[in-house]
């Protein structure tokens, strides 16, 4: 008997990729899925795969990138299934531009699908679980691109916005027995070819098997997971790890504060060798000796 057992889910985005691995691994415990993609054919495929193993699923084509969308994708749940347990947002879009060149149409897509599907589809959620009295799990995507990556201002912004809603959720939501988590995943799809590195350029990445993600978005989903809200873990190929959260560290204090004169004197002595490093690769802090306009000719 799987961990799933009498729970009903849905998966944004769950026709390909990342999406696709948690469908299966969530059906395989036991949940019937509500495979949910725009692309229906695709979500239509993995829910044709759950059911020749037996398990229940049916394809959902809502636009999660809408309050409309993301409250049919909900009444969809219940209609087929009667509830919903497992919120799965994963669903997602990319279009990296660097700062200076992206269109308000680039930057507005991003964050509606990711950010503000995110809060829609489990703002739903959350609403019928707690209505059902049943409780339940919501599970968010993140990426490291959160914390800053050349080119993605409208992904890396919106991740950014889910990590902390994911921890304001925990928060408010546990009261009616409602965890809230993420992963930051890994996995070889559509989305990860167009990666890049540190300096923008594309890069090279191994295979890795996408839906490696699923067996923890089904754990988390679990009441074996009861006990865990308001995280977020690195997972796919071969890890889970904690994502450590933004926490003020070493500072310097001055009773009655800090004038500027009393700045200009501590903050080279206290800060200079002590500044983190700027965005997802950790390269050590490079601008110690200043940042600098182009010099002219
Ligand atoms: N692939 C990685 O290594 C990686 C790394 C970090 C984070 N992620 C995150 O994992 C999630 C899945 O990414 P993936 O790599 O599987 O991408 P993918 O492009 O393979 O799959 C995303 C799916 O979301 C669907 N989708 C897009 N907009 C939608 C909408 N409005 N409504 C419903 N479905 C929609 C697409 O049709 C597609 O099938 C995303 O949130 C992504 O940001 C992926």
């Amino acid at each position: 008997m799987g961990i799933l057992e009498g729970k009903v889910g849905f998966v944004t985005g769950g026709g390909r990729g990342i999406g696709r691995g948690h469908c299966l691994h969530l059906a395989e415990q036991g949940a019937a899925v509500v495979v949910n993609d725009v692309d229906l054919t695709e979500a239509q495929k993995v829910a044709d795969e759950i059911a020749v193993k037996g398990g229940r699923a049916v394809a959902s084509d809502a636009d999660i990138g809408s309050r409309k969308g993301a409250q049919e994708l909900v009444s969809r749940c219940v209609e087929e299934f009667g509830g919903v347990h497992c919120a799965v947002n994963n669903a997602g879009i990319v279009r990296d531009r660097s700062f200076l060149k992206m269109s308000d149409e680039e930057w507005e897509s991003v964050m509606r699908i990711h950010a503000s599907g995110t809060f829609w589809c489990a703002q739903e959620a959350a609403l019928r679980m707690r209505d059902q009295g049943s409780g339940g799990a919501i599970v968010n995507t993140v990426s490291a691109a959160h914390m800053g990556n050349f080119g993605q201002t409208n992904y890396g912004g919106a991740k950014g916005a889910i990590a902390s809603m994911t921890y304001t959720w925990a928060n408010e939501l546990s009261r009616y027995g409602i965890r809230v988590n993420a992963i930051s995943p890994s996995g070889t799809t559509r989305m990860s070819a167009s990666a890049k590195g540190a300096d923008g350029k594309e890069i090279e990445m191994p295979f890795v098997d996408p839906t490696l993600n699923g067996p923890l978005v089904a754990f988390l989903c679990s009441d074996e997971a009861s006990w865990i809200t308001g995280q977020v873990f690195g997972s796919g190929g071969d890890r889970v790890v904690l994502m450590e959260q933004p926490a003020y560290g070493t500072g310097m204090f001055r009773p009655g504060g800090w004038q500027v004169e009393d700045l200009r004197e501590h903050m080279p002595k206290f800060f200079k060798n002590r500044l983190e490093p700027v965005g997802l690769f950790k390269k050590p802090y490079p601008y110690y000796d200043g940042v600098e306009p182009p010099r002219s000719k």
